[in-house]
């Protein structure tokens, strides 16, 4: 795989000349950001997406940013079941000078647009199987209420003022740019024309007069947070770029537009002259979401992690954690950073119409097995290319043959004629490796694999606490591996149930696939939901007994008795995953083309 370093896609904008108009000098807060931290939430915890602009059909990229989001969520149900300890929001981001133009562009009002791409998001999350427990659309009344309140907090708290805001402004980006982030380049008619360095989007120049943030008081509490909690944002290499960001000078933000030149937005309240920053209006959206200003946004703030995009990061680990201290909240408690998805090495745009339909991937592979795919393949640390073979290559090979060749051999009635899960036999498999005797079959391989298995769900809650899924995934399959090496090592088939020597071993085999395939198939609830649901029914888990809580390998093994030995497997429902490079007709007419 390409290594990309994440910091190459970064370079932090500073913005431009701001004077203030009526200069109060700068008052001076106890902005001490980890004071805050011990009154955490009692065990709650809330997860967050990007809330996506409806400018554009979804892709790939907000499917997967709202993935990694759904699995962090599913896993954390599966550990601490009761639907009141977690949360989990996404939605749509409204407002703007970029949705305002767009729509003008499609022949719709603004109101339009946002009311049908919204649709779509929410119809494809409902594809996706997200279990979100909240959606918010920024131009809801319960928002605009949030974000005029937080606004008029941090006027009484002293850090709004008004100033002539004068440099460069990206619609597409929704920011401002300094010089030395601004190229020219041939616009649609030839003529060379201002565009952002880093995105390629037009830029224009803009003088007026705005409501201006003190972020620069801020530095200083910022680096104080980040340097005391080194997690604070994850993966390292984000958590450095943002201090690196942090040395230099932090200047004031603008923080409101003309309404004549932008209408569509959340006026300031006391001023109808001025529409509100479309940034700070949806990074409200986290406190909306939870009640603010009410009471009971309490429970859940600041026990949140925001899972984000790297082309996010500034707004989300300087901005968002700067208005929050001032208007006297704590920063976030986590900041999870993904990289981006490239098609064919390159970045996807509408303009090189090479965006890859997330429904047309769902209908093909299966909502569980692209769910798998994007998980398994996506690297928070650097960017991951997309292509349809490499779906149909890792889906054949770990979902059909490894994990579902697995469960074939173990439940199909040529070998386990009972339809049962079959007796361990100690005297086969004792629990101390190296013991000699007639009865005894187990191997050193298999002391490893169940050595392995048993500290698998730790290893797969870990790479989950460190925002890993892929290496949660990788940490099963490779066990699946050394599942189906196990049972291959032992070729059950070649064992024969009548006789009184091979059949106390023969069920051993089996018995310890199956206590494998009711690991793997725990584990996997929160990516693949549907397949480990038929997975664990065609075994006969029932639902109460899903959760990590429960989750012992092979207690037989431990000396403690088995609540599945001799339990009848579920009933038989064909396929766990039916392997797709034969079944595609469309991916023959791919390669044709
Ligand atoms: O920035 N690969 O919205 P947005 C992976 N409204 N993820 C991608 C991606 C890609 N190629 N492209 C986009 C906005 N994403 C603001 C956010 S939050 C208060 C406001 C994902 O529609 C990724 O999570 O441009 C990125 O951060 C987000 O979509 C940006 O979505
Ligand atoms: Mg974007």
């Amino acid at each position: 795989m390409l290594r990309i370093s994440p910091l190459r896609l970064l370079g932090f904008q500073r913005f431009c000349k701001v004077s203030p108009l009526e200069p109060s000098g700068p008052r001076q807060y106890c902005l001490d950001p980890l004071s805050f931290r011990e009154d955490a939430c009692n065990q709650r915890v809330f997860f967050t997406t990007p809330i996506f602009y409806v400018n554009a059909a979804p892709h790939i990229g907000h499917l997967y940013s709202v993935l990694l989001a759904d699995a962090l969520y599913r896993h954390r149900r599966l550990r601490v079941p009761s639907a009141a300890a977690t949360r989990f929001s996404t939605g749509t981001d409204e407002h703007g000078l970029k949705i305002q133009q767009a729509a003008t562009t499609a022949g719709l009002t603004p109101a339009e647009l946002c009311n049908r791409v919204s649709a779509q998001f929410q119809q494809l999350f409902r594809e996706a199987g997200i279990a979100s427990t909240d959606f918010i659309r920024t131009t809801e009344t319960r928002h605009r209420q949030a974000v005029q309140h937080f606004w008029e907090v941090l006027k009484a708290r002293d850090l709004l003022y008004k100033g002539l805001y004068e440099g460069w402004y990206c619609p597409s980006d929704e920011c401002f740019l300094p010089e030395a982030k601004i190229t020219r380049q041939p616009g649609p008619s030839g003529d060379d024309g201002p565009v952002s360095l880093e995105s390629g989007h037009p830029v224009s120049w803009t003088k007026e007069e705005n409501y201006i943030f003190r972020l620069s008081q801020f530095r200083e509490p910022l680096r104080r947070w980040l340097r005391g909690d080194p997690q604070a944002i994850t993966p390292e290499p984000f958590h450095h770029a943002v201090l690196q960001w942090l040395e230099e000078e932090l200047p004031d933000l603008s923080v409101s537009r003309r309404s004549s030149h932008l209408h569509w937005g959340i006026p300031v309240p006391g001023d109808d002259s001025q529409t509100i920053y479309v940034w700070l209006d949806a990074l409200v959206n986290y406190l909306t979401v939870i009640g603010y200003p009410g009471a009971e946004f309490k429970s859940w703030w600041p026990a949140t992690s925001h899972i984000i995009g790297k082309d996010i990061l500034k707004f989300h680990a300087i901005y968002w954690p700067a208005l929050l201290l001032g208007a006297g909240m704590s920063p976030p408690h986590r900041i999870y950073v993904h990289s981006h998805w490239t098609v064919c090495g390159q970045k996807m745009s509408k303009s090189l119409g090479n965006v890859v339909d997330p429904r047309t991937c769902l209908d093909r592979y299966t909502v569980d097995g692209f769910r798998y795919f994007l998980l398994r393949q996506g690297v928070p640390n650097w960017d991951c290319d997309y292509y349809d073979e490499k779906v149909v290559k890792l889906l054949d090979s770990e979902l059909a043959d490894a994990l579902g060749g697995l469960l074939n051999r173990c439940t199909a009635n040529r070998i386990n004629p009972s339809g049962t899960y079959p007796a361990f036999c100690s005297a086969c498999f004792p629990s101390e490796p190296g013991l000699v005797g007639p009865s005894v079959r187990a191997q050193a391989e298999d002391y490893a694999l169940v050595s392995a298995m048993s500290s698998l769900p730790t290893q797969v809650s870990d790479h989950y606490d460190n925002f890993q899924i892929y290496k949660a995934l990788e940490a099963v399959s490779i066990c699946v591996r050394l599942t189906n090496g196990f049972v291959q090592r032992h070729a059950p088939w070649k064992l024969n149930w009548e006789s009184p020597v091979d059949a106390p071993w023969l069920g051993t085999i089996l018995h310890v696939a199956l206590e494998c395939l009711r690991v793997f198939g725990t584990l996997l609830q929160p990516v693949t939901p549907t397949l480990a649901d038929k997975l664990l029914s065609r075994l006969g888990v029932s639902a109460t007994e899903r959760n990590l809580g429960e989750l012992y390998f092979l207690p037989r093994f431990y000396g403690h008795s088995s609540p599945f030995e001799g339990r009848r497997l579920g009933p038989e429902t064909g396929l766990l995953f039916p392997r797709l490079d034969q079944s595609r007709a469309w991916l023959v007419k791919a390669h044709r083309t």
